[in-house]
């Protein structure tokens, strides 16, 4: 069970990395070739598709990350994360320790930034539904450019999480 959930874990993790890694090595550079209209169109497209695909896989990441601690060799519970017991290299596992508030408060940025850039745009297409009316929208971008390295560095810390 332990090893399945962890597996179900890495894989929503490539999932979630992999398509913001994708979406900004792949899909922006090949829209930005495109003439402003039919830009708007691919990455439209793009984002609604892959939003409920990256959302489900936030969703499992957060369910399977509380499975993993709780079914690891050296258990954590739900009570130990909410009284900080977690944080404290006397009780549990000093890795875990370590590195699990950096890793969780990774995670929360992520989503308020990831929130933030498709409130952000789902709002700029509901005011500009006719293709290449919408005014660029600079700092959503730039949140999910952020959120994109951010969820780089996760893994890193994640690797510390298990592997100290
Ligand atoms: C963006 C979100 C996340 C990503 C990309 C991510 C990624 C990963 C990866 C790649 C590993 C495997 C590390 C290794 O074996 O070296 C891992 C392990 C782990 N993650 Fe996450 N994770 C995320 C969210 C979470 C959350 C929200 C929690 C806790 C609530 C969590 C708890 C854990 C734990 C405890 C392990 C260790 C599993 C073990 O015992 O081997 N993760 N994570």
């Amino acid at each position: 069970m332990y090893q399945l959930n962890v597996f179900i874990h890495v894989a929503m993790a490539a999932l979630w990395v992999g398509g913001l890694i994708y979406t900004a090595a792949v899909a922006v550079p090949f829209a930005l070739t495109h003439a402003p209209d039919e830009r708007q169109q691919i990455l439209r497209g793009l984002a609604r598709r892959f939003r409920r695909l990256g959302w489900s896989a936030m969703v499992i990441l957060i369910l399977t990350g509380l499975g993993n601690l709780w079914l690891r060799p050296a258990p954590i519970s739900p009570a130990q994360l909410f009284s900080g017991e977690a944080f404290d290299a006397q009780k549990v596992d000093p890795f875990i320790a370590e590195w699990l508030g950096w890793k969780l408060a990774l995670v929360l940025l992520i989503i308020v930034l990831m929130l933030y850039h498709d409130i952000t745009s789902i709002r700029a297409a509901r005011e500009h539904p006719s293709p290449g009316s919408a005014p660029g929208r600079r700092s959503g971008s730039l949140a999910a450019a952020l959120a994109t390295l951010l969820s780089i560095a996760v893994l890193y810390l994640s690797v510390r999480l298990v592997r100290g």
